[in-house]
């Protein structure tokens, strides 16, 4: 007889081409953990049914991605630190004793990129991050962790980089801004947290915000530069990264929520980054 694996999902919609299974299929070959890892389309309104049923049914681990992830922070028995100042939840556990907690790894993600794989340092660090809706509110615990002298938050709300600025201040030195209050106060980092890329869009930034050796960061990735790291590297930047390395690692940290174990992560972003450009 052999025993059944342990069954883990992700939730999103749409969910055709998430890399998720790919990444959590890697992790488990190669740490020899035995487990099955699919993706699940759920109905816009049907979260909260369809997680129920999955851990009713065997289900012991979820990734919650758009746009369900305020779902899964309403639906959580209990939240992790992390997901309770990010105010959303991109992983979901069951626990021993049957109830479910909630985390969000996306944050942790992001920072192991930027200082394990780019080898760039925070601590004592002039941090800038661009943009202040709910992906930046999800990294900025683990990014004032780091230490950093200071966090700028510059977004085109002003208010909502104060709110944040607000929230986040018991973690570190941190300050909200406009982008027309950026010039003349180069960064040593400087991290793209807004959607605008999407839409090949860029916020305002004045052309002192890098100097020597600054690292440019990007949340998002695609097979090419996106428009902010092509802005870096036009302006003399040669230390980018875009956000593939955020992607590996907040699976990472979720298959060591769930399972206590932690996987390489290099060998996956290069797998993935060759299946980018193909
Ligand atoms: P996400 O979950 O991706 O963070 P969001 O919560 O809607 O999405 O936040 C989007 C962020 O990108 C916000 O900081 C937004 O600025 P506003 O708060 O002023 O709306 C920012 N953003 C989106 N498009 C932008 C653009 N064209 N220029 C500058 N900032 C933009």
């Amino acid at each position: 007889m052999t025993m059944a694996e342990d069954q883990y999902a992700v939730f999103g919609n749409p969910i055709a081409h998430s890399k998720s299974p790919d990444i959590h299929g890697q992790f488990a070959s190669q740490t020899g953990e035995a487990l099955q890892y699919t993706k699940q389309l759920v109905a816009e309104d049907q979260f909260a049914a369809a997680a129920r049923e999955f851990f009713a049914t065997g289900g012991k681990g979820l990734n919650i991605t758009v746009p369900f992830k305020l779902d899964a922070y309403e639906f959580a028995d209990q939240l992790t630190e992390r997901a309770t100042n990010a105010g959303a939840v991109n992983t979901l556990k069951l626990e021993a004793d049957g109830s479910i907690i909630g985390d969000n790894t996306d944050g942790f993600g992001m920072v192991s990129d930027i200082t394990d794989n780019q080898g760039w340092t925070v601590k004592g660090k002039r941090v800038l991050v661009l943009g202040a809706g709910g992906a930046v509110r999800g990294v900025l615990q683990p990014l004032l962790e780091q230490n950093p002298e200071l966090v700028v938050v510059a977004n085109r709300t002003v208010a909502k980089a104060d709110a944040l600025a607000e929230q986040f201040k018991r973690y570190g030195k941190i300050a909200g801004c406009g982008f027309d209050e950026l010039s003349g106060q180069p960064f040593d980092l400087v991290i793209n947290g807004t959607s605008a890329s999407l839409s090949g869009d860029l916020p305002p930034l004045p052309d002192d915000l890098l100097a020597e050796g600054s690292c440019c960061y990007d949340m998002m990735y695609g097979a090419d530069l996106t428009v902010f790291l092509h802005w870096a590297k036009e302006r003399g930047c040669s230390n980018l990264a875009d956000g593939l390395g955020m992607l590996v690692g907040q699976a990472a940290e979720s298959f060591f929520v769930w399972r206590g174990v932690r996987p390489e992560i290099t060998p996956v972003i290069l797998s993935l980054r060759s299946k980018l450009s193909s």
